[in-house]
């Protein structure tokens, strides 16, 4: 693992390479395991059950969900009802080489981008928790990643999380808002069927102790 952070603005830390190909590799097959025992769905927004363009599951004692009853964590798979699977010790000891300070991660979204699919900017403000980072890591394709401030209508920056590449918003960035514009198809040999994988690891409840 590499850990050269590039600030991108106070809070918003950006780790190219963080993962080698070897370690790209390992995670990618954790992640392959982890979508059989718990199959990728399509969450919806909110009150319009609109489709989200991405597929998404998670691993870890809490997953992310939303559908027509909101945004929420919850312990188990919206359609099958099974526990997550949890976080391979892989990605822990990832999250723990970038955030030594915080508490565990409990929750890792999976978000699977196919070329068509973006993220609208958002924050990630569904964690009791905020105290400790959001820390992401991304497999396969390319993605054009976009993160502003504390408003929706701040001034944005936009970078690349190529595959392989880690990066985290901690302290007055937590809340930032950020998203996908898109991903570059064909861009990394890492997955069999092409796209892109983002790994979201958070701590959703406040820290005993
Ligand atoms: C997210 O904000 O949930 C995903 C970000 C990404 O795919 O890089
Ligand atoms: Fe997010």
């Amino acid at each position: 693992m590499s850990h050269a952070a590039v600030s991108i603005t106070p809070g918003v830390e950006y780790f190219p390479g963080f993962l080698d190909r070897a370690a790209q590799e390992a995670l990618r097959d954790d992640v392959l395991a982890i979508l059989e025992a718990a199959p990728p769905f399509h969450p919806r927004m909110p009150r319009t059950g609109k489709p989200f363009s991405v597929r998404m599951s998670n691993c870890g004692s809490l997953g992310w969900v939303s559908d027509e009853r909101g945004y929420r964590y919850q312990a188990t798979h919206p359609e099958t009802g099974r526990p997550w699977p949890a976080i391979p010790s892989r990605l822990v000891a990832a999250f723990a080489a970038i955030a030594p300070d915080a508490p565990p991660p409990e929750a890792c979204l999976i978000n699977l981008y196919d070329s068509a699919a973006r993220m609208g900017l958002h924050q990630d403000r569904d964690e009791n928790e905020l105290a400790a980072p959001v820390v992401s890591f991304s497999l396969g394709d390319t993605a054009l990643f976009r993160v502003g401030g504390l408003q929706r209508n701040a001034p944005t920056r936009s970078f690349r999380l190529a595959s392989g590449d880690a990066m985290s918003l901690a302290g007055e960035s937590r809340l930032a808002f950020h998203g996908v514009d898109r991903v570059i198809a064909g861009s990394s040999t890492l997955l069999p069927q092409g796209g892109r994988i983002n790994l979201t690891l958070r701590r959703v409840t406040k820290a005993s102790g």
